[in-house]
């Protein structure tokens, strides 16, 4: 479903992804792991076409993914459609006036009847336990309301992958633990998710796959979630804990 062959990317001349060639089939539960700075949200805005890598190629659904594509209102429509990401801040991706018109927003973009888009919301907002904020301002709620609001107006585009970028941070144990369970039921439902993620304690039972980066920016280690964090050696090695 995903796949990236010798990708590299740089920020002017700040090396952040090297080489990186990874296979990511559908309905898989990936964490992205490994030290600040070691190259994961960058990996995640290169999945969503925020970033395109200076060198290597990215295939999503046996298509290539180019820049010249992306600037095609509508297949960047229709990319966007099939995977969504949620922002590590959620202040970057909450910006309508209250929470319903928020995850309104992406249906209505692809076009749906107001209908449909009511539907969506409301089947959105039950899955996330939002319903009683559907009038509120996203820019006053909590940081963990926040979250659920950011991840129903992705999820209100049914996209095939969910991408995360650090879904647990500044968010208290009871978000976290509500999350973990969200997103195991959410993969069990058939989506792939894909998450980078910090918080091994909270993530129990969510990932059978990790991706290990590393401080030179490449991936080290391709293995089962499970494997890596119990490997505390390594982890110590690589200033992941
Ligand atoms: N906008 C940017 N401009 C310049 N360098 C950046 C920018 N964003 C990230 N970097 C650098 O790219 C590297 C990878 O960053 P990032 O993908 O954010 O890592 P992670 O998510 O693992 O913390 C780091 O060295 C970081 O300093
Ligand atoms: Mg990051």
């Amino acid at each position: 479903m995903i796949e990236l062959k010798n990708i590299s990317f740089n920020y002017k001349n700040n090396a952040a992804l090297k080489d990186v060639n990874i296979l990511i089939r559908q309905g898989e539960c990936v964490a992205l792991v490994g030290p600040n700075g070691s190259g994961k949200s960058t990996f995640l805005k290169i999945l969503n076409g925020i970033l395109i890598p200076n060198e290597g190629e990215y295939i999503f659904n046996e298509e290539y993914i180019t820049s010249k594509k992306l600037e095609n209102s509508k297949f960047s429509k229709l990319f966007h459609k099939k995977i969504g990401f949620v922002f590590q801040n959620s202040d970057a991706q909450l910006f309508c006036s209250t929470v319903y018109e928020e995850i309104a927003f992406g249906p209505r973009q692809i076009g749906l009847k107001e209908e449909e888009v009511n539907k969506r919301v409301y089947d959105c907002m039950k899955l996330l336990q939002i319903e009683e904020l559907k009038h509120r301002e996203p820019y006053n709620l909590s940081g963990g309301e926040k979250k659920k609001v950011a991840i129903a107006s992705v999820l209100s585009l049914n996209p095939e992958v969910l991408v995360l970028d650090e879904p647990m941070n500044g968010i208290d144990p009871k978000g976290k633990k509500f999350l973990r369970d969200f997103l195991i039921k959410l993969n069990e439902s058939g989506k792939t998710i894909i998450c980078s993620t910090h918080d091994f304690e909270y993530v129990q039972g969510v990932f059978k796959r990790a991706l290990v980066f590393s401080e030179n920016h490449t991936i080290i280690r391709d293995d089962s979630f499970n494997k890596v964090i119990n490997d505390e050696l390594f982890l110590q090695q690589n200033n992941i804990k």
